[in-house]
């Protein structure tokens, strides 16, 4: 065993990350008297829920009319039919509750003359079960309602005495001889010292792996962690092929531009200044659900009108809107235009490409978060002591493609239900299990074969090829002989982690290992995202497959379970859940009004 002292730490319960479901989770942990770590590789108010924009989704009909059951159903057209119908339902019945909490934490919401919370209009979210006009639905902080909530969060999560341990690095889960999750290993990056945090109930929430793609909205962070440490335990990872593309990242930097700019009134171009959504989705147009607009705007750049000298991306219009307006509801756009790309919104159009922005697909969990492992005769098998929230988590409330504003409400009412859940599951102040030392031992010499490696290839250089064979071959669209080509790269790519570099053999600030550390968790959910969608044999949702352009219900109507193993990827299926919560005659949706059909906007 690699000889590495450590400081063990007891818990009720660790949640691993600090975004919004990382901190949700903990402040509702620490509510009722569980004690609670929270352990963060990045400070608290500094995870990539700050960066979140244009609101969070939630029918208070503040606006005008809205209801929970239209809420779910745009978001089981949004899912394109593949989202889980209970957890649709538990979502879009508790997020005004969600909110209203926010509200009463202290979330400063924009708000109406009348002083309720402002909501904008967002794209796939309508009324009347999608034969109204758009709903206003997204409730809203200018465009800071991420770095809003995140900061309320972290403040109430101190006042209940939740405990962080900021900047350390989560190496691997342990787990007991009988699959149970024990803790999780940890790597204190300011000043080398490892450490074991053993508690009867693990929370991953930490975030997507927008990271394993070239461009992406997502912070350099978002590298995955949880899934890559789920997926070295031989746990699944379910629906990786779907992956969202942001149709407004600023052209070259990547950066977001919310969808509330088109919310607010915003509207796309081509080089003919033509308004290219009216024909691909002439009722709600520019607001359409964001995979839509990214594949028509992908289909005008590929049929040569495009913006720009090389013709390569669109136009996003602000200009026409009034300057007061522009500064009251949008003022952090205004400035990442200015920054990323020299332009003044009052004036002139951003230029804009469909960007990496979210996964759909993640660790597989019930609507309370606990983490499954399906087998063919019980698919819905949970994995004690382990839970899954936010993006790293697939409840699975996106399906096939996640609404604008959906990601920040399932942040908060999945952190909310994984802490409910956890009430009820764990023993305030029991004692502990004794952690599987076995599985310590396997984090620790995992860590120092990185640490030590000393091959051909540098982390940097590999990260790198990876990110390009995703961006080219798992792209807007795909064709069987892209998908095949890249899972042929992508394996070559994963089998060169055993040939890294790594230069820095330090323990304190050692970027050059926590990157490695990173790597080893991106290159599972690369794998896993490329050989499903090679698999998928249909189109649905953000996976739009060129040799089979339509939804294949009867055959493909289930989720993907990926395992991976170094470079090698097993898939099998799950059902999707098709039953709701609450029966129709006790108040719940009626099932004919989501039955699927074609999805046109
Ligand atoms: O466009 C945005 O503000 C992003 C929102 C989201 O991804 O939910």
């Amino acid at each position: 065993m690699a000889a590495y002292q450590y400081e063990t730490h007891d818990y009720d319960v660790v949640v691993v990350g600090a975004g919004g479901a990382g901190l949700r989770a903990t402040l509702g942990m620490a509510e009722q008297g569980l004690r609670t770590a929270c352990v963060t590789k990045v400070f608290p108010t500094r995870s990539h829920t700050v960066a979140a924009q244009g609101g969070i989704a939630a029918s208070l009909s503040n606006m005008g009319p809205d209801h929970w059951q239209w809420h779910m159903y745009d978001t089981v057209k949004g899912s394109d039919w593949l989202g889980d119908t209970d957890a649709m339902e538990y979502l879009a019945r508790e997020a005004p509750k969600a909110v209203y909490e926010l509200e009463h934490y202290g979330v400063p919401f924009s708000r109406t003359e009348e002083g309720k919370i402002y909501q904008r209009p967002f794209g796939g979210h309508t009324t009347e079960f999608g034969e109204g006009p758009p709903v206003q639905r997204t409730c809203a902080a200018a465009d800071r309602t991420g770095h809003a909530i995140l900061h309320t969060l972290y403040g109430q999560s101190l006042k209940q005495k939740a405990e962080f341990y900021i900047e350390y690095f989560a190496i691997d889960l342990i787990m007991s001889e009988d699959g149970v999750c024990q803790g999780v290993v940890c790597w204190k990056l300011d000043d080398g010292t490892m450490h074991v945090f053993n508690a009867k109930m693990v929370v991953l929430a930490t975030g997507g792996y927008g990271r394993a793609y070239f461009s992406a909205t997502s912070a350099h962070t978002c590298t995955g962690d949880g899934n890559g440490m789920v997926a070295r335990q031989g746990l699944p990872l379910q629906d990786m092929e779907f992956v969202q593309f942001h149709p407004t990242g600023i052209y070259g930097a990547g950066c977001l531009i919310t969808e509330g700019a088109r919310g607010e009134g915003g509207y796309l171009t081509n080089s003919e200044g033509e308004r290219f959504m009216e024909r691909y989705a002439p009722t709600y147009k520019d607001l359409a659900s964001r995979d839509v607009v990214s594949r028509c705007m992908t289909m005008e750049i590929r049929e040569g009108r495009g913006v720009g000298p090389d013709g390569d991306h669109i136009h996003l219009h602000l200009n026409h809107l009034p300057p007061e307006a522009l500064h009251l509801r949008l003022p952090g756009i205004s400035e990442s235009a200015r920054i990323f790309a020299g332009v003044d919104v009052t004036k002139e159009p951003i230029p804009v490409l469909p960007t990496v922005h979210y996964n759909m697909g993640g660790i597989p969990t019930n609507y309370w978060g606990e983490v499954l492992n399906p087998t063919a005769d019980d698919p819905d098998r949970i994995v004690p002591g382990l839970m899954a929230v936010g993006e790293a988590g697939c409840a699975s409330v996106h399906g096939a493609n996640r609404l604008g504003s959906n990601s920040l409400i399932d942040l908060v009412v999945f952190g909310r239900a994984a802490a409910i859940k956890a009430g009820q599951v764990v023993t305030a102040g029991a004692p502990n299990p004794k952690v599987n030392k076995a599985s310590v031992e396997f984090a620790f010499n995992r860590f120092d074969g990185l640490r030590h490696a000393n091959g051909n290839v540098g982390t940097a250089e590999l990260r790198l090829e990876m990110q390009k064979t995703m961006q080219a071959d798992a792209a807007v669209f795909r064709t069987d002989k892209t998908l095949a080509e890249g899972v042929t790269k992508m394996t070559a790519v994963a089998g060169k982690m055993d040939d890294i570099k790594v230069t820095d053999r330090s323990l304190i600030w050692n970027s050059d290992l926590m990157e490695t550390l990173e790597l080893t968790n991106l290159m599972p959910n690369a794998l896993a995202t490329i050989v499903g969608a090679e698999a998928r044999k249909e189109s649905r949702g953000a996976h739009a497959h060129e040799d089979y352009p339509d939804r294949d219900d009867a055959n493909w109507r289930k989720h993907t379970i990926a395992r991976v193993d170094g470079s090698k990827v097993d898939l099998s299926y799950r059902r999707v859940v098709t039953e709701p919560l609450t029966k129709e005659a006790e108040g719940g949706i009626d099932l004919k009004k989501i039955a699927p059909k074609a999805r046109v906007y």
